[in-house]
């Protein structure tokens, strides 16, 4: 089959109609500038002159600080605007705000909202790439290429290869990208959570359904643990957080079911004690081996977006 050679949208908004040619042309380019993050020089000239803007109308770390990361490292002049700061705070629209900025003469804005949707509805009415860092319940779809990008470096594959979604599946846009991903990309998916917390129909998308965390988490390849999303206890979609940490944390003596090999993972921020135990967060996962792989992955998506082909992963010459 030919290899895919470049991403057919100017955006990146979602995994959902994305091609297992494109998801493997954004972890393959990855894989060529996570070397660039290893040097004594981080910086590669793939995006000199170009002008990237990290828009975030909802509280990040990694996901931002990442992106900013990225771009610099492209060699990009990379801008963060933040919603408590700029003009949005005294009643902006958001489209009015992406106008302005873009007026500025930008390349790619990267946009984080609380709205499912906002990112596709500025796609539609700027010429500046724009890529989805989280909407709404809708999807995060780097999160979910760099956790596959990490799955894929650990275990030499996704094809064929179990992996259990445990947690808040409902609100989770982490999980609705990494569902449609991983199972285009030919990975069984087991989702796992309380009855309340478990999208009605999701079974139609091809993954699995379990109640019960300890037959989800049997021989599975990966184990992706959730955030519990606390600011939303008050809906009553669970009967108390020590209940829950019971029902569906993960602690030592149930990680032991998973297959021998078998990593876990979360996209942060984690709860300890809650979702995950800290023994098993910082002893026996990956989870900051993700964190490190997305600023490879965002590097990849922005040069792929810019028009990049072949990855220029030489060091940037000095100037003058
Ligand atoms: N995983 C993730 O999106 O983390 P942040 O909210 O810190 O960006």
């Amino acid at each position: 089959m030919k290899a895919t050679m470049a991403l057919t949208s100017k955006d990146l908004l979602g995994i959902k109609g994305m091609s297992v040619g494109e998801i493997n042309l954004i972890l393959d380019t990855a894989a060529t500038f996570k070397d660039v993050s290893e040097r004594d020089i981080k910086k590669v000239p793939a995006l000199r002159g170009k002008t990237v803007i990290n828009l975030f109308y909802e509280a990040s770390t990694r996901t931002r600080t990442s992106f900013e990361l990225a771009g610099k490292r492209l060699s990009a002049d990379t801008i963060n605007i933040s919603t408590s700061t700029s003009s949005a705070s005294k009643g902006e629209t958001l489209l009015d705000t992406a106008r302005n900025i873009e007026a500025m003469k930008t390349d790619i804005i990267i946009v984080r909202h609380s709205c499912s949707g906002a990112p596709a509805f500025l796609a539609e009415r700027l010429t500046s790439s724009v890529i989805n860092a989280g909407d709404g319940f809708h999807e995060h779809p780097t999160q979910a290429l760099l956790d596959m990008f990490t799955i894929r470096e650990k275990l030499g594959r996704l094809e064929g290869i179990t992996v259990a979604i445990v947690g808040d599946i409902l609100h989770s846009r982490v999980a609705r990208s990494n569902i449609y991903g991983l199972l285009s990309m030919g990975a069984r998916v087991r989702l796992c959570g309380p009855a309340t917390m478990i999208p009605r129909e999701i079974e139609r998308t091809g993954a699995q359904v379990y109640l019960d965390m300890d037959k989800a988490v049997e021989g599975a390849d990966v184990v992706m643990m959730l955030r519990l999303q606390l600011e939303r206890q008050a809906a009553g979609l669970f009967p108390g957080v020590r209940e829950y940490a019971r029902l569906y944390g993960l602690n030592r003596s149930r990680l032991e079911r998973a297959g021998k090999s078998a990593i876990v993972m979360h996209p942060g921020p984690m709860n300890r004690g809650v979702e995950i135990s800290s023994d098993v967060a910082d002893h026996s996962s990956v989870i900051l081996e993700q964190v490190t792989n997305g600023v490879a992955v965002r590097m990849a998506i922005m040069f792929l977006l810019s028009g990049g082909g072949k990855a220029e992963t030489e060091p940037a010459k000095r100037e003058g």
